[in-house]
């Protein structure tokens, strides 16, 4: 479903950081004049509102190109090859379905949108990660033909139960990692894994475009709150800009930039070379990794500059939805039990977008624009319920960074399921905000004392966003 409201223009830039222009004073708009009204199955997938014509026809090149399946070289169709050597979805839309959320596999199935990073304890390169000498920094478990495939992955959850303070008893799911069938032999004694789950691609070069002042702006009201709210910036090496920068995307803001972002995740996951990352994931332990035949035509890149150019510019550019009902009273109480359960410290509402770290993927029509993504876009030690023990950049094995809010109502109409958390572990907003524990564990403990229907108010409200 898809409906257009006729635009009312205003002066954003004139507003505030944090303000809802007037006409919106429940930030219905969630991306401001980006927003698409639409529900169902696409409701991730339009175009920015306010995008021109031409913009739009490259919006339509990207999407093709990160829906697609990439094929193995050498083949008839160079435009696609160059699948491989290892990799674990065939295309970008493999695993983020619909441009929504990927989740954990059903029993006895291999992930595929749930990947699990690799590395060993130390600092790498440009403060970044010492990926696993054999395996790399991602288990891939899937092949070309003619190459082994990393392993194996299986999942077992234990179960945990509690009581919330009116007696209404939840079970939480705790999953544990397994490798097996290992294809190149044992993985070192201290690897460290971080299983992450594919988030939604909505709203990508907004978040990108919101000013680097404000997210540090965040980092220093929170350290003056002097509760154990303690939000801290990712800093990390940005391949297409050549230099250190703030990092915002990835589950621990591992990542700087949708360019960077769409480069690596060709490399790591499909195994696509291009100019920013032009070698095959392969390590020196995997000759038959190294061996295999390239794509097109045994050159590299396996894709080029204006192709990646026109998939970096669709991420950047897919739309957040409008929020539903947002003055439903269930939702109006929910959205004050938010703010008084410190959601909102965290879950920051409202920015208002400046210029994105690479123009030239991105569009003008992002800029300016008053925006409720609900995340400070800062690093949270989240408790040892969480923790993955395994650093990314600055972030620690405890700090995830706080997930944006806005679509996650929507995650059932896209993908029909409601998984939430790095590794899809919650089978819903409740199960996602018992899991908080650390810096979040007072915003935890009041939703354990809230009564039946303020709890039912405040899930309504996050699935309003
Ligand atoms: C194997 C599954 C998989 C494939 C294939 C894949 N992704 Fe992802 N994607 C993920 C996961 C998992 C994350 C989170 C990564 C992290 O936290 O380190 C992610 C994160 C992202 C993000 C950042 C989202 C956010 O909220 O911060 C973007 C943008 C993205 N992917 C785009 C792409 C594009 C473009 C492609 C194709 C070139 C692609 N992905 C292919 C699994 C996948
Ligand atoms: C200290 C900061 C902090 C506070 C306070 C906080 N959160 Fe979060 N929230 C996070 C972080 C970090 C994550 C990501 C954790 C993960 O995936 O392991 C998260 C994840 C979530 C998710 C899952 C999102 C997704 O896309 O999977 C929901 C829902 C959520 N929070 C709601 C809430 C609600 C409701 C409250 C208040 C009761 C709250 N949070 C308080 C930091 C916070």
């Amino acid at each position: 479903m898809y409906f257009h409201r006729s635009a009312i223009v205003l002066s954003l830039l004139a507003l505030p950081a944090g303000a809802t222009p007037a006409d919106d004073p429940l930030g219905e708009k969630t991306g401001g004049e980006t927003t698409v009204f639409a529900t169902g199955r696409n409701a991730f997938s339009f175009p920015a509102a306010n995008l021109s014509e031409e913009e739009r026809t490259r919006f339509v090149i990207g999407n093709s190109f990160f829906k697609r399946n990439w094929v193995q070289a050498p083949a008839s169709t160079t435009a696609r090859d160059g699948l491989g050597p290892h990799f674990i979805a065939r295309s970008c839309g493999g695993c983020h379905l619909n441009d929504g959320r990927g989740e954990p596999p059903a029993p006895g199935n291999q992930p595929v949108s749930l990947l699990l990073r690799l590395s060993i304890p130390g600092i790498g390169a440009q403060g970044g990660v010492v990926p696993e000498p054999t395996y790399g920094d991602q288990f891939n478990n899937f092949a070309v033909r003619g190459v082994k495939p990393e392993g194996k992955v299986s999942i077992s959850y234990r179960e945990i139960t509690g009581r919330f303070a009116d007696g209404e008893t939840y079970t939480l799911l705790a999953p544990a990692y397994a490798f097996h069938d290992l294809g190149y032999g044992p993985m070192a004694k201290d690897v460290l894994v971080s299983p992450r789950v594919a988030p939604q691609v909505i709203g990508m070069g907004l978040l990108e475009a919101i000013p680097e002042a404000e997210i540090l702006a965040n980092a220093r009201d929170q350290a003056r709150r002097g509760d154990a709210i303690q939000g801290v910036a990712n800093q990390v090496w940005d391949a297409p800009a050549g230099r250190m920068m703030l990092g915002r995307l990835g589950w621990k803001a591992n990542v700087a930039s949708v360019a960077h972002q769409t480069a690596g995740a060709f490399n790591g996951d499909i195994g696509i070379t291009s100019s920013v990352f032009a070698d095959e994931a392969c390590t020196a332990a995997q000759k038959d990794c190294l061996a295999a035949p390239r794509g097109a035509k045994g050159m590299a890149p396996e894709i080029d500059d204006k192709t990646l150019g026109d998939v970096i510019f669709y991420q950047a550019t897919l739309a957040p939805p409008a929020r539903r009902a947002p003055s439903d009273p269930g939702v109006l109480l929910g959205q004050k039990l938010f703010t008084e359960a410190q959601c909102a410290v965290c879950h920051r509402p409202s920015y208002v977008t400046g210029v994105p770290p690479h123009p030239r993927f991105s569009s003008k029509a992002l800029q300016g624009q008053t925006i409720h993504p609900y995340t400070d876009l800062l690093l949270h030690d989240m408790g040892e319920g969480l923790a993955d023990g395994r650093p990314d950049g600055k972030a620690n094995g405890h700090q995830w960074r706080t997930s944006p809010l806005w679509g996650v109502g929507l995650i059932q109409d896209v993908n029909g399921h409601t998984r939430l958390l790095h590794d899809g572990r919650a089978r819903g907003v409740m199960e996602a905000i018992l899991w908080h524990g650390g810096e979040a564990e007072a915003s935890r403990e009041r939703v354990l004392k809230m009564s039946k229907p303020e709890r039912e108010a405040l899930v309504k409200f996050v699935e309003s966003l």
